[in-house]
Order: structure tokens, then sequence, then C-alpha cells
């Protein structure tokens, strides 16, 4: 899985398409959600930044923001987007599964965005980053989860999920994604193909990993497992569902 973002980390922007556009609102439907549900909030723990998406989002709109992920390449070009964008996060490598030994407790928000729980495989290891996420909590913060909505997405073999074509530097990037699924499993073959278009010279790059396709039930239940209070489902107010929860006294 760390190989997986890893070798992703240099094509992770072409994902979307304008990633600079989705750091900006990504941050502002946060920011505004966090205004809803937790006002007087300030300090943010990312513990799945990856390159910076929400991090960056989040502290360009004044938050003070630290944030962890496990890919040690995207924590390294996280911190480059933030300086390059003369913005202060403090980025570190951590497996959020020990999110409460390196970062502590005292923190208003702790995010973990765009489906990154579900590349924990089992409830266990999936309670396990949510009892860490809450323990990061002062009580009365807030956490936030966001992930895909499995119960929407086709189950089988040999699924097909296009993400398009971006143009780069004289490249041109087709993206899609092959997935499999196994029971409540399926494992994922990210392609990117890319075209020199001056030469016509083709490469393609092909990444996997293994996803555990949880429902937002099941996390809301682990939600209130590891201890958080008036967990809810909110749609619509951001690309994908969104759990939240507060830390009760
Ligand atoms: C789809 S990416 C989302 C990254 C970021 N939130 C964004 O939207 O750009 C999922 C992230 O989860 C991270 N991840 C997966 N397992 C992790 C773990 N056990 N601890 C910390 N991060 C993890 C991956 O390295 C990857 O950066």
């Amino acid at each position: 899985m760390t190989d997986f973002y890893d070798e992703l980390t240099p094509f992770y922007h072409l994902i979307y398409q304008d990633w600079n556009a989705s750091v900006d609102r990504q941050g502002e439907q946060l920011s505004a959600l966090i205004k809803t549900e937790w006002p007087t909030s300030r300090k943010i723990l990312d513990v799945s930044s990856g390159i910076g998406t929400q991090a960056i989002g989040l502290a360009m709109r004044g938050y003070s923001v630290s944030a962890s992920d496990l890919s040690e390449k995207e924590i390294e070009r996280a911190k480059q987007e933030a300086r390059s964008r003369s913005v202060e996060v403090s980025f570190s490598v951590c497996d959020m599964r020990n999110a409460f030994a390196h970062h502590g407790s005292g923190w208003d928000v702790v995010v973990s965005a765009d489906n990154s729980l579900p590349h924990l495989l089992t409830d266990e290891d999936v309670l396990c980053a949510l009892k860490q996420m809450t323990e990061c909590l002062s009580v009365g913060g807030g956490c936030i989860v966001t992930v895909r909505d499995y119960e929407r997405e086709e189950r089988g073999k040999n699924l097909i999920k296009p993400y398009g074509a971006r143009v780069e530097n004289g490249y041109r990037y087709m993206l899609f994604q092959l997935w499999d699924f196994e029971g409540e499993h399926y494992d994922v073959t990210f392609f990117f193909v890319q075209e020199n278009l001056a030469t016509q010279e083709v490469k393609t790059y092909a990444m996997r990993s293994r996803y555990y396709a949880v429902s937002t039930h099941r996390l809301s239940e682990l939600m209130r497992e590891a201890r958080l209070q008036n967990v809810r489902r909110l749609d619509g107010v951001f690309f994908q569902p969104v759990l939240v929860g507060t830390k009760a006294a």
C-alpha cells in the first residue's frame, strides 16, 4: 500500500481536473463544515494528508494545521507544495493507527479525507485508527471522515473506472482504474498511460492496492464504538459522503 502512494506521488495531482482548484474548494467546504459543527476550532489534524489536498486548503483559511501520512514520498511532496504556496503546515510521516502516540491530544478537529480509512482492511484496524483519532481530540472536538459510497458501487471483476485525460508539460495522460472484487474487498490497479505529444512515445504506469469496501453504516458504528457521539452521515457538503462525530466528556 505504501508503494502504491509512493509510486503515485508524482502523478497524484493528475487525478484531479485541476488540483489547485480542488485544494481551494475542499478547504472551503471543510472549513464551512467545521464552522457549522465546531465553531471555535483552530487546531486541525489531518491523519491521511497525502500530498496535502485538504491540509493545505485548510491552512490557507487560517487554521493551524498538522498533517501526516504513511507515504514518505507524499509527505515530501506535501511539504514542497505548502512551501511553494507560502502556507504553513507541519507535515510528518505516521501510520494513522499510531496517531495519538505521534501527535498527542488537544486537537479541535481530526480529519481523514478522500477514502483513506478503507485502505485498512479489517474492522479491527479501522476501529484502531478511529480510536486513535478520538484520543487526539480535545473534549467537544470533532472527527471528520470522508469516504466513497460503496453501497452505490457495482461489485464484480474487470470493472473500469475512468478518470479522464489530462495534458501537462508536453504529455497527455489517460487515467483509469481496474477493480476486482473479492467479497468485501477489492484490488485496484491504477493505470496512467503517458503519451509524449512530440514523439508519440507511450509509457504505461500501473500501481496496485487493495481496499475494504466498508459501508458508511458500518463506519458509523465503528465511530460510535470509538466513543464518538452524535455520529451522522452528511451528503452534499463534500464530493463524497462525510461522517462526523464529536468527542464526549
Ligand atoms: C486517496 S489518498 C487521500 C489523500 C489526501 N487526503 C487527499 O485527498 O489528497 C489516501 C491516503 O491514505 C493514506 N494512508 C493509507 N493508509 C494509511 C495509514 N495506515 N496511515 C496513514 N495514512 C494512510 C495513503 O498513503 C494516501 O495518502
